[in-house]
């Protein structure tokens, strides 16, 4: 129980919850008639022949089937998709987006920044930014892809074909592809961060020497219980496909499921509860070590999407340069800040604020960063109050033609390296 919220405990777990008791048939999916009525549905979330251990699907139990609806029609995207600018080989970087100025919910906030490969290949990622005053009417889906959602500012009520979840800044959640959802904002407003996975089912990362515990462990995802609403009144649904968003009425709320079983369920993760591995005796080890999910390739190690974070941790490296260091690496970072300062950066970066480091392009802690972690002491020392997190990708990321023609696009970021001048002296001092 939390916020009122009843959970389900475990990641990919097959659960089954009922709102009302009985209404879950015993030992077969598709009786021919349900109790109480109901509609028995299935939503996979994989195809049906995969391995069985990356198998993902959801039975329903509801009072009407998503099937009775009239055709979508299009409308307007808002600052959702493209069109895109050309890829650039240039770090990026962002400063907040603002809040709206007129009522505004969670879909009309959301404004695409970077987009990789995407929907029409079903592969690849894209990042939003969203800015929301007003929680939503309107029910959404998205057939387009798996959503990770990332608050930064507020807190966030999800109501969901499969129950409730309230989900704040620290945490994060993430809702299956075609899961029906509400996005209602008890703060007022919110803001944060939204990657569409166009590519396999997010996972926990393999531990590999780690062993059978650490990082994100199983037991702190959480799913809703089951929860239903009756109301027979006209309810607008929007879907995402293909990149484009299309709008129909029901004549009641979609959001009708009294039971469910299954393992393709939306969760949440309060990241605070990431255990995390660093050095204890010399060196930065790759950031890999900071992974709370994947969505793998078909290549092996090469992520569709890593979601990494850099959360307070304690510095304790002897003899090291302890920021990151400077690299340049064969997949792209988009990066972003939930709260405090990233070590790597002295201001610039700031909460609610994007930065891209793409293929290959050089980067690293800014100047003063670095002469900083190269004069101090190097006492135990933590990082707190702090969240920055990535979304690491195999696939180039372009930026819209919004993102790059909006002011918030910092004019001169490669400046924070400028200070890095020539110190050789030819010998070692
Ligand atoms: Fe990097």
């Amino acid at each position: 129980m939390e916020n009122g919220l009843t959970y389900l405990a475990g990641f990919n777990n097959e659960f089954a919850t009922e709102a009302v008791a009985g209404a879950l048939p015993v030992g077969q999916n598709s009786p021919q008639k349900p109790a109480f009525g109901l509609y028995a549905e299935q939503i996979s979330g994989t195809a049906f022949t995969v391995p069985r251990h990356q198998s993902k699907r959801v039975w329903l139990y509801r009072l009407r089937p998503s099937a009775v609806h009239g055709p979508y029609r299009r409308i307007d995207n808002g600052r959702l998709g493209g069109p895109l600018a050309e890829p650039s080989p240039n770090r990026l970087r962002w400063d907040p987006l603002p809040f709206p100025e007129r009522p505004t919910d969670f879909i009309a906030g959301l404004t695409t920044m970077l987009i990789g490969v995407g929907a029409a290949a079903d592969n690849g990622i894209a990042v939003h930014i969203y800015a929301a005053n007003e929680s939503m009417r309107r029910v959404f889906w998205n057939a387009d892809a798996e959503m990770l959602l990332v608050p930064q500012q507020g807190r966030l009520h999800i109501d969901t074909e499969l129950g409730q979840l309230s989900v704040a800044p620290n945490e994060i959640a993430v809702i299956p592809r075609g899961i029906r959802f509400r996005v209602a904002l008890p703060d007022g407003t919110a803001r944060g961060y939204v990657c569409e996975n166009h590519g396999a089912v997010l996972r926990l990362p393999d531990l590999g020497p780690i062993g059978a515990n650490g990082l994100a462990n199983p037991r702190d995802f959480l799913s809703p219980t089951a929860w239903f609403e009756e109301r027979d009144e006209p309810t607008e649904i929007v879907q995402k496909f293909m990149g484009g968003l299309w709008s129909t009425t029901l004549d009641h709320s979609p959001l009708d499921v009294v039971a469910w079983h299954g393992n393709l369920t939306p969760y949440k993760y309060d990241l605070s509860r990431f255990m995390t591995i660093n050095t204890v005796s010399f060196d930065h080890p790759d950031p890999s070590i900071f992974t709370v999910l994947t969505s793998p390739s078909e290549t092996a190690g090469v992520a569709n999407l890593d979601f990494v974070i850099f959360p307070p941790r304690w510095m304790v490296a002897e003899h090291t340069f302890r920021p990151p260091w400077f690299h340049r690496n064969v997949m792209n970072e988009c990066m972003g800040l939930v709260h405090g300062a990233y070590d790597a950066k002295v201001g610039g970066f700031m909460p609610g604020g994007l930065s891209l480091h793409g293929m290959h392009s050089a980067h690293g802690p800014d100047a003063v960063s670095t002469e900083r972690a190269m004069s101090t002491d190097l006492a135990p020392h933590k990082i707190d109050n702090t969240l920055a997190f990535m979304f690491e990708t195999r696939h180039l990321l372009s930026p819209t033609r919004h993102a790059t023609t909006i002011p918030q696009l910092q004019p001169g970021y490669d400046a924070v390296w400028n200070g890095l001048r020539k110190t050789y002296t030819g010998a070692n001092a």
